[in-house]
């Protein structure tokens, strides 16, 4: 589950930065597995692999979740250095300056989402194209799993729900 061998080919990338809340990763976790979408999470975690509620989020589907641990996002970011480059790479944000269903997707694509009680450090975000998604105005933020769920099957609809 380290990356050391990652497989860079995938419906779609489904990054973690960081994440707090066992529940919520595998609930995510859930939802890759559905999609065919790979799953990596960027520590620190704030909970441990062994954890009771990720299993049960993740249900009986864990085991079968495509899932990279990186040790920090410069790591990452060397892996993935060339859709870096290529723009590929929407992180997903309240101050984020489009829509989520604004780009137009493509397989391989990486979703960046931020952990539950701060988001994404601006350094990063700025290296990014930073996506919203629309919210009333009283509302600050989506759980971070249901925001995963809503980018991930807008992109993969975009892709008629393509099964490689
Ligand atoms: C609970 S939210 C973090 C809230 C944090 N206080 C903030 O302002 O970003 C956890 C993650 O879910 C995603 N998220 C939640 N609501 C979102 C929205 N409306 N648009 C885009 N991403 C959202 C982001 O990736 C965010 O970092």
């Amino acid at each position: 589950m380290e990356a050391g061998q990652v497989k860079l080919l995938a419906m779609f990338h489904v990054v973690l930065f960081e994440p707090e809340i066992a529940g919520n990763t595998g609930s995510v976790a859930r939802t890759c597995m559905a999609t065919g979408a790979k799953l990596h999470l960027i520590r620190p975690l704030g909970f441990k692999l062994s954890d009771d509620a990720l299993k049960r989020a993740g249900m009986d589907y864990w085991h079968e979740v495509d899932v990279s641990l990186h040790a920090s996002f410069n790591t990452f970011h060397e892996l993935f250095q060339d859709t870096f480059n290529q723009n590929r790479v929407f992180s997903l944000t309240t101050k984020g300056h489009q829509n989520h269903s604004q780009p137009h997707f493509q397989a391989n694509d990486v979703l960046l989402f931020g952990p539950e009680s701060r988001g994404l450090p601006e350094v990063i975000r700025e290296q990014t194209t930073q996506l919203r998604i629309p919210m009333t105005p009283n509302a600050r933020s989506l759980n971070l799993a249901v925001s995963a769920a809503v980018m991930v099957y807008e992109a993969w609809r975009q892709l008629e729900f393509r099964v490689d």
